[in-house]
């Protein structure tokens, strides 16, 4: 459930229709409401609230501070997987001891930065990475708290650029080889061992994966402790997916009876690290008409592009568009494909979509544009980065402002030897 919907026949963000906030703002922007993520946190952590759990944001997903707040603000911890995460989730007031830090490859600045703030845990994904952390806290005369990604070689069915639970993937430690690397863990000097951890993969839309791969964490929960570890948390990651369009994922309570049943009274903290199902629909982007061209194919040339939204050349991932301006219940509908200015031939934001008519000027919204979408965005072909924007009822506020070509060109400089005079005087020399 979302809070845009049509009134009037004006797309409204909760009580602020999108067109008075693009007439403010510019285009394109990324708009997000708070009603919408405040009840999928809701919603999620209701269904844990008579359990020991701790649900941590997963900020790659969207990481504006506004929106990292606004899940502060509800209780949330944060799942960090960057230095730069790491000091986003702590400025935004995210308690240290609810961050849990997670990736295969945190430097050492990193580990000491996160150790010097307190956080709550580091998911360590190899030996390596178990060593260094021993030797960076053992220096700072701590003991870094540690799980161990598993990998539970559970195919997640789900697009194989967010499948993480198999082992021909990069992260995690294969769960057979789980009792060696913890014997280790334990005999390091800079390491605590405090639980297990694991995560499968993103847009989940079948329980049957998480079941195998919870099952087998639990069993090794278990056997870890036999082996006379202390396991008081199991962090079972994220992944849950959205309806983008067509799918019909899980819901919050029927995933939670899944984990419920699986872990069954195993006296553990249990961390969870939801992303896109937190803010996925929680966000749009709203792009304006440049052009349409119709030459037998009739494109819907936007002033948003690849760069803002690259899901869909990435993954062929499916975004709903809708006028902000509502067409007419007996509107001809016509195919068309949106795309953006960017000189590529996959600068498409979608393909073949039946759309009423549309002309320059008109705006439109990309749903499901809340994880994933600014935060991977860029500015290639020297597009600025698009705002955001975030409602609240009937008052929005810009929380990033549009970069300006100011900020692009800010960082370039010139080398000396170019730095000196003109080049057209300098091709003359
Ligand atoms: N925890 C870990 C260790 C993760 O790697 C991820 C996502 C999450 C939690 C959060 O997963 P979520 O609940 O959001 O599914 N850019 C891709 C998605 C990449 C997901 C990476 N890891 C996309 O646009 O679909």
């Amino acid at each position: 459930m979302d809070h845009f919907s049509y009134r009037d026949g004006e797309m409204y963000a909760e009580d602020v229709p999108l067109a008075r906030i693009a007439a403010e703002v510019g285009t394109p922007f990324f708009c997000y409401s708070t009603a919408t993520m405040a009840r999928h946190y809701q919603v999620f952590a209701g269904e844990f609230a008579d359990r020991d759990a701790l649900v941590c944001y997963a900020l790659k997903a969207n990481s504006n501070q506004a929106v990292i707040r606004t899940f502060g603000d509800m209780g949330a911890g944060a799942d960090v997987v960057s230095g730069g995460e790491l000091r986003r989730a702590l400025t935004a007031g995210i308690p240290a001891d609810r961050i849990v830090f997670a990736g295969v490859g945190k430097t050492r600045t990193e580990m000491a930065e996160a150790l010097d703030a307190g956080i709550y845990q580091f998911n360590v994904e190899s030996e390596p990475e178990l060593k260094a952390l021993s030797e960076v806290a053992a220096g700072r005369g701590v003991a870094a708290p540690v799980t161990v990604r598993v990998n539970p070689d559970v195919d997640a069915k789900t697009h194989a650029k967010i499948t993480t639970g198999k082992f021909d993937n990069k992260f995690g430690i294969p769960w057979n080889r789980a009792h060696d690397i913890y014997r280790l863990a334990a005999g390091l000097p800079g390491c605590r061992v405090v639980g297990v951890s694991l995560h499968i993969g993103s847009q989940l839309t079948d329980l049957a994966p998480y079941e195998t791969a919870f099952g087998r964490i639990v069993d090794l929960a278990g056997a870890l402790r036999a082996d006379g570890h202390d396991i008081a948390r199991i962090d079972l990651g994220g992944g849950l997916g959205i309806p983008y369009g067509g799918e019909t994922p899980p819901t919050p309570a029927e995933y939670a009876a899944m984990v419920r049943r699986v872990v069954g009274d195993i006296d553990c903290r249990l961390i969870f690290e939801p992303g896109r199902m937190l803010v996925g629909n929680a966000g749009v982007l709203v792009a304006k008409v440049i052009y349409v061209k119709d030459e037998g194919r009739r494109f819907v040339i936007l002033d948003a592009a690849m760069n803002d939204l690259i899901r869909p050349s990435l993954y062929d991932a499916w975004h709903d568009i809708v006028p902000v301006r509502q067409a007419a219940s007996d509107a001809a509908l016509g195919a068309v494909d949106y795309v953006g200015p960017v000189c590529e031939s996959g600068d498409v934001l979608a393909a073949n979509r039946p759309a009423p008519p549309l002309d320059p000027d008109d705006l439109i919204a990309v749903r499901s544009a809340g994880a994933y979408s600014a935060v991977m965005s860029s500015t290639y072909n020297s597009r600025p980065l698009a705002a955001e924007v975030l409602v609240n009822g009937d008052d929005f506020a810009v929380v990033r402002a549009r970069q300006t070509l100011d900020d692009l060109l800010a960082q370039d400089r010139l080398p000396p030897w170019l730095a000196a005079g003109g080049g057209a005087e300098r091709g003359a020399a």
